[in-house]
């Protein structure tokens, strides 16, 4: 494994721009630090994310112990921020304390939102009464802690429409801070429902994919203040590394993708979609 993970940063470090030649600032939305694919380098993944301008990073959580392990790196390393809470693939694995122990973290200061919480009906890895009462649980405290909610949808769309509005808008509802659907997949129609409720839309590999037609479609259409870029690493690669381990480095194709299907430049994407994060995420910066 650490044969491999040697052999692909050799390939990163030849396609990167020398560092300096970066400068935009890019917010990795989703990013998943503690993955065991970085336990062999990562702190050589937020400097290099660091080098090509990605300046903020979430890190998100799935599980309680992923949830503490973002807290730590949150912690230990600038410009690191937390998201914490249950996955629904892990919704049935969730301790009965569950959601007290996610309001004790919360307590931690670089905790920016709940997530990722939702539903997946493509995996079904937890049985869906599970996973909708664990999400409706975590959408209340996310209302209880005036936080943001990061929201984890695969082929799940109606439900998790029906779920959202019977629980009213979670999250920062008082500030106006509701959340983002992150690696959205849903329709343009979809998008434009979630965005009436004051969600943010984010884009992250699959929108680089040549046959993402949908995703390229509501990528262009989205209103320019409800925009973000993510990763989701070390899943979903963008094109040129499909299929490689994900970085924060590269949340700039998704960038590059995203000027080039709304007809903008790099730097507009960059500095809106940064913008964005830090409103959506409540995230204290100054340039
Ligand atoms: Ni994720």
């Amino acid at each position: 494994m650490i044969e491999d993970a040697e052999v692909r940063l050799a390939e990163d470090v030849r396609v990167l721009p020398a560092e300096g030649t970066w400068t935009h600032f890019i917010v990795d939305t989703h990013a998943h630090l503690d993955h065991e694919d970085f336990d062999p380098d990562r702190e050589a993944v937020i400097e290099r994310a660091r080098q090509n301008g990605v300046r903020i990073i979430l890190a998100v959580g799935y599980d309680i112990q992923s949830s503490e392990r973002a807290v730590e790196f949150a912690g230990r390393y600038e410009g690191v921020y937390a998201v914490i809470g249950i996955h629904p693939h892990d919704a049935k694995d969730a301790p009965d304390d569950a959601i007290d122990r996610i309001r004790t973290l919360a307590s931690h200061q670089k905790v920016v939102a709940v997530g990722e919480i939702g539903l997946d009906y493509h995996y079904d890895l937890s049985p869906r009464d599970v996973q909708r009462s664990v999400f409706i649980s975590q959408l209340r405290l996310a209302r209880e802690l005036g936080l943001p909610v990061v929201i984890h949808d695969r082929e799940a769309h109606g439900d998790v429409m029906e779920i959202l509005k019977g629980e009213g808008v979670p999250g920062g509802g008082l500030s106006g801070r509701y959340g983002v659907l992150h690696c959205f997949s849903g329709s343009l129609e979809m998008a434009r429902e979630c965005i009436k409720m004051g969600f943010y839309i984010s884009f992250g590999g699959p929108v680089t994919f040549k046959n993402a037609r949908r995703p390229k479609e509501v990528a262009a259409a989205v209103p320019q203040d409800r925009l973000l870029v993510e990763t989701d690493c070390p899943y979903l690669a963008p094109t040129p590394h499909r299929g490689e381990r994900n970085e924060p480095a590269f949340v700039r194709y998704v960038v590059e993708e995203l000027a080039h299907l709304r007809g903008t430049s790099f730097e507009d994407i960059a500095s809106v979609t940064t913008q964005n994060a830090i409103r959506v995420f409540g995230i204290p910066f100054s340039p």
